[in-house]
């Protein structure tokens, strides 16, 4: 029984987004053309991707450099953050907040003030990028509050992942799909190398209620909190039935499967990492937008990841996310 209605006609992602703007009479060209400038970067992207093993992208390994995360930058990360930055200024992007840059980017156009903030991971799992493993691209999209002065930059910038206007992601694994919302559904898109165009995939996708399949960095058990060492030990008896455990270590890889498939991915806290690994506002928020229009859950063990107020710009946050009876599975160990 098919779960989403798979299209019968070849709809470019363009195609779909000015459908969604037509349905939105408030809605204006420049989201699309926001959202334009989005998908250009990642085409750009993962054609370097692609690439990254030849002699003569020499965009493998290392720069030698930390980020604000302390992580070691990779030469991949430098060229997708930079791609991205350089395609969306000319996007009527006000603001621009990247995890490889400490300090969000301001564009000034004269006097006006542009109204969206764009915030995103531009190369996620980059551990993974010398080993040919699926990476990815992260994005959250918010704009301006009207009840702030313009200049008070951080107080536009660090809202409830609610108040997003969309959110989405590219894998750049055995093809390149994109998916995004708007608050009106997931929808994907697989990038057709042929014509250089994001072709509609899937519509209205929806996360399976259920889905045995639990995903997460298991070396860490010991330093996880204690109902989550007493879920990991139910997950594996014959009472909660046959589970498998798939963790890729790109988030954004293994949020793809579980949004699919359906099942469960957790970062809790650890000893080395007590507030979680992942990012709130450009990994976990824009993720939980869209496990949420697809059906799912996403919680921090003690609210909605959509609800949390963020403090600061790159701040972590435990994570567990995916099919909405397997994070109540979860949430019953962690709030029992
Ligand atoms: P990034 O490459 O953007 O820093 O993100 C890496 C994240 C995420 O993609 C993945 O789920 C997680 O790191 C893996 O962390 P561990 O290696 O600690 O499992
Ligand atoms: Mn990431
Ligand atoms: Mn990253």
């Amino acid at each position: 029984m098919r779960t989403t209605s798979e299209p019968t006609s070849i709809v470019t992602l363009q195609q779909h987004i000015i459908e969604q703007q037509r349905e939105h009479p408030t809605a204006t060209g420049e989201f699309s053309w926001l959202l334009s400038g989005i998908t250009l970067a990642t085409e750009i992207i993962q054609a370097q991707v692609r690439r990254a093993g030849l002699l003569s992208a020499a965009v493998l390994g290392e720069t030698g450099t930390r980020n604000v995360q302390g992580e070691m930058v990779q030469k991949l990360d430098v060229i997708a953050n930079k791609t991205i930055c350089s395609c969306l200024g000319y996007r009527n992007v006000g603001i621009m907040v990247s995890e490889e840059d400490d300090e969000p980017t301001i564009v000034k156009e004269g006097t006006r003030t542009r109204k969206y903030i764009v915030l995103f991971d531009p190369l996620d799992g980059s551990s993974n990028i010398d080993v040919n493993v699926s990476i990815g691209t992260i994005f959250s999209i918010l704009q301006r509050r009207d009840d702030v002065k313009d200049d008070d930059v951080m107080a536009h910038i660090l809202q409830p992942g609610c108040q997003q206007l969309a959110a989405g992601y590219v894998v750049y694994g055995s093809s390149t799909v994109l998916a995004y919302t708007t608050g009106e559904g997931v929808h994907m898109f697989t990038l057709d190398p042929s014509i250089g165009a994001y072709v509609l995939s899937r519509e209205n996708v929806r996360m399976p209620h259920t889905g045995k399949e639990y995903s997460v960095n298991e070396a860490y058990r010991d330093t996880f909190p204690d109902a989550i060492q007493r879920y990991l030990q139910w997950v594996k008896t014959a009472e909660a039935g046959k589970y498998s455990m798939r963790y890729i270590g790109s988030f954004v890889a293994d949020f793809h499967r579980t949004l699919l498939r359906g099942g469960v991915f957790l970062y809790p806290p650890t000893k080395s990492a007590p507030g979680g690994k992942l990012r709130l506002m450009y990994e976990a928020n824009p993720m939980a937008f869209l496990a949420e229009q697809a059906g799912g859950a996403a919680t921090d063990g003690k609210q909605r990841i959509l609800d949390k107020a963020p403090k600061a710009l790159h701040e972590r946050t435990p994570l567990v996310i995916g099919s909405k009876a397997e994070v109540d599975r979860v949430l019953s160990f962690w709030q029992g």
